[in-house]
């Protein structure tokens, strides 16, 4: 960015220039800049300025808001969780046009609340940003919106926002109504980069929950699915330092977290950049954590599931048996033309690789109806590899064409009533495999993480079993749902209700 471009104040340029440039002592400069401003208009009299966070797509942008929320924290901010907060941010997620739509739709309502509130600011960030023709359109019709950036400066979210209110300094040092309310300077900030220039560790971040972690792998795909928009938006594929990786969930673990979901968009290319580093290797240097009693994984890519992989996990009694394994279509011309390299058979040859050393492996996938010439025979090849491999569950999507990917111009897009009929019966399918493979743990006694109070149900918790499958049961007599939270308790499963069971404390 362009210092001139920005038009700041001379004290507020002094004070950017004098920033240091290594990483990340910058932004803690940055926090400690806005803590400052922030404070000052506390002690000016008004309120501490206060943030929300809303996140959409993928558990990478939840832990991506995680990151921003610690950032917001440690310049001084507040969370709210009410109306009226005074900064809203926005994560954004373009996997799918109806993400973008989601975007749109609540574009629209922040636009009436900021007629009303015109102090509060609107930051929009994420995927849908790095789409060129998404920012052509927030100029033209969403001006309203402060600060603008993408999935390559995350963190990078206190230097920005340090910069966008300088430009409204005034407001934050000198909290001044007129007529009511506070005059507002306008300008959109933009900051999009093309590709990610570095990794920034030891930023601070705000988790979710104190029992269980995301923790990134690695960032960006180079897969290059034709219907994708990913590595796009998300840039070239770069790992994380095994040492950054195992010293992160040391300091989870000695926090009280006991389950880790590591994230990658292909977590089997984990480690390509180094020498003699492999995914199933990371894994079991976590295995060795102390504290760590489970470890999930999202999402391996079929192309490439070694089967030291399969022993790794088989041999483990933390890694936990699900995976997640999206089949995409089970078409192998289908699979062919979205550049995934794999068979309908080599799929099914996996499926039960897995099985073989992992009996009681929880598979799920991902499924696309109607990519650019699906013919009916293609689709029927889904329903068999739904039926052969026996899902306990799958994300089931229409196709959805992305600007800028392969298959946005491949021809014969499949028309919209064929896509649904299919979705339907798709839909049919893994609901009756679902049924039948769930079945067989009713009457078992399972290990399960207390997640969270059952909203439905007086006195009662939800948690997960290794296969990720939800239960739903009671809290044992004298015991405060609230404080099981965390805990792993024995549960007898009692009903199977399709997608989760009910079970009773053993
Ligand atoms: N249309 C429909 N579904 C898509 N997915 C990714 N891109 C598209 C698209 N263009 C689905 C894939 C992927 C999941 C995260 O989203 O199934 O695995
Ligand atoms: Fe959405 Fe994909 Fe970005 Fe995740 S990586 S937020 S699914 S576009």
């Amino acid at each position: 960015m362009e210092i001139d471009s920005l038009h700041l104040e001379d004290d507020a340029r002094q004070v950017f220039l004098a920033a240091p440039a290594a990483e990340p002592e910058r932004q803690y400069y940055f926090m400690e800049q806005l803590h400052r401003m922030v404070g000052a208009r506390a002690e000016a009299g008004d309120t501490v300025l206060t943030y929300q966070v809303e996140t959409f797509g993928c558990q990478m942008n939840f832990r991506d808001s995680e990151k921003m929320a610690g950032i917001l924290l440690a310049s001084g901010f507040t969370e709210e969780n009410g109306k009226h907060p005074d900064l809203v941010l926005i994560n954004t997620c373009t996997v799918r046009e109806n993400a973008d739509e989601r975007v749109y739709g609540h574009l629209g309502y922040l636009k009436k609340q900021k007629e009303r509130n015109p102090e509060m600011v609107v930051v929009l960030c994420g995927c849908m940003m790095q789409e060129p023709h998404v920012v052509e359109t927030l100029k033209k019709s969403y001006g309203f919106v402060d600060l603008v950036f993408g999935t390559h400066n995350i963190y990078k979210l206190a230097e920005l926002l340090f910069l966008m209110y300088s430009g409204r300094k005034w407001q934050l040092m000198h909290p001044v109504k007129k007529n009511g309310k506070y005059r507002v300077r306008h300008e959109m900030l933009i900051d999009i980069a093309a590709d990610a220039d570095l990794i920034v560790e030891e930023l601070p971040d705000e988790r979710k929950y104190p029992f269980k972690a995301s923790v990134d792998i690695t960032y960006g795909c180079d897969n290059f699915c034709t219907y994708c928009i990913v590595p796009y938006v998300r840039g070239r594929e770069r790992s994380r330092r095994p040492e950054d990786i195992l010293s992160e969930i040391r300091k989870l673990a000695s926090l009280g977290v006991t389950e880790i979901m590591l994230l990658g968009q292909n977590v089997n290319s984990y480690g390509k950049q180094f020498e003699g580093v492999t995914f199933y290797g990371l894994l079991q240097e976590i295995e060795k954590i102390d504290g760590i009693h489970r470890i999930r994984f999202m999402t391996p890519h079929p192309k490439d599931f070694p089967d030291e992989l399969i022993d790794v996990i088989a041999a483990s009694d933390k890694i936990c048996h699900h995976i997640h394994l999206p089949l995409q279509s089970g078409s192998t011309e289908i699979i062919r033309r979205m550049n995934r390299h794999y068979t309908k058979e080599s799929y099914l040859d996996l499926v039960r690789r897995i099985r073989e050393k992992i009996p009681d492996a929880a598979i799920t996938t991902d499924i696309i109806v109607g990519f650019p010439g699906e013919t009916e025979e293609d689709f029927l090849d889904t329903l068999d590899v739904v039926r052969k491999a026996g899902f306990n569950g799958a994300y089931m999507f229409e196709y959805s064409k992305r600007t800028g990917t392969p298959a946005a111009t491949m021809p014969d897009q499949v028309p919209e009533a064929v896509v649904k009929e299919r979705f339907a019966r798709l839909m049919e399918t893994v609901q009756e495999a679902a049924r039948k493979d769930l079945g067989d743990l009713t009457g078992s006694v399972q290990e399960v993480l207390v997640e969270e109070v059952d909203p439905d149900r007086a006195e009662g918790v939800t948690g997960r079993l290794t296969y990720n499958t939800l239960v739903h049961f009671p809290a044992p007599e004298g015991k405060n749902p609230e404080e099981l939270i965390g805990s792993y308790l024995p549960v007898r499963l009692v009903e199977n209700c399709g997608f989760y069971y009910i079970g009773v404390v053993a």
